[in-house]
């Protein structure tokens, strides 16, 4: 097991094969289908491709990627957060989601916060942005408390929906 960080209350880890049946799970809740997309992830067999050809493979490219967030006390799975590298991005974005029963807690904030200062600290990546469709005011605040501001809609390459892009707070470009 590759250990990312820890927080007060959370450990981010690098998520493996063995986490199908959780990927499976959250990628099929009715909030990350309709907020984040349809990943096509139906059964194990397709959340061990999508682990192996998505975080996984990222981990080898670059070194970050979405990591799986589990309680720390008990261990429990509860949603993943990590940093990824879009083709349509000039810069690296944070990306979360939780389980809906693991949500309203401060969790998403907790982990979003410590994977920014992790991502500067040991990768030195000193602008790290954000996505999120117009109406994803959970994530919105989520990405204001952790200290990103909204900067404006903008439109991704073969999307064609608008998308916000929030920057860091001080950031003026
Ligand atoms: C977005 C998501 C990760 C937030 O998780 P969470 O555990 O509720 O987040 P937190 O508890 O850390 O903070 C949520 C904040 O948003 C606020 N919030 C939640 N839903 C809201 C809504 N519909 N409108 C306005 N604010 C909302 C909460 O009140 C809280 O703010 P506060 O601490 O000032 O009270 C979770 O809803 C989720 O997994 N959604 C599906 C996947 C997704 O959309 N991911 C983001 C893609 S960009």
């Amino acid at each position: 097991m590759t250990l990312i960080l820890e927080t007060e209350r959370l450990t981010l880890r690098h998520l493996n094969l063995d986490d199908a049946p959780f990927i499976v799970k959250l990628l099929n809740d009715p909030d990350f289908l309709h907020f984040i997309g349809d990943r096509g992830v139906r059964n194990l067999e397709d959340a061990e491709h999508y682990l192996q050809n998505g975080p996984m493979a990222s981990y080898r490219q670059h070194g970050f990627g979405l990591f799986m967030t589990q309680l720390r006390h008990c261990g429990t799975a509860i949603g993943i957060c990590g940093l990824l590298r879009r083709l349509t991005l000039p810069d690296v974005d944070v990306g979360f989601a939780l389980l809906p029963a693991f949500r309203g807690q401060g969790y998403a904030s907790e982990a979003a916060a410590a994977t920014v200062c992790w991502g500067r600290r040991e990768l030195g990546l000193q602008r790290i942005i954000a996505i999120t469709s117009p109406d994803n005011l959970g994530s919105a605040r989520v990405l204001e408390k952790i200290g990103l501001r909204f900067a404006g809609l903008t439109r991704l390459d073969g999307e064609s929906v608008d998308t916000c892009l929030f920057v860091p707070d001080l950031d003026t470009s």
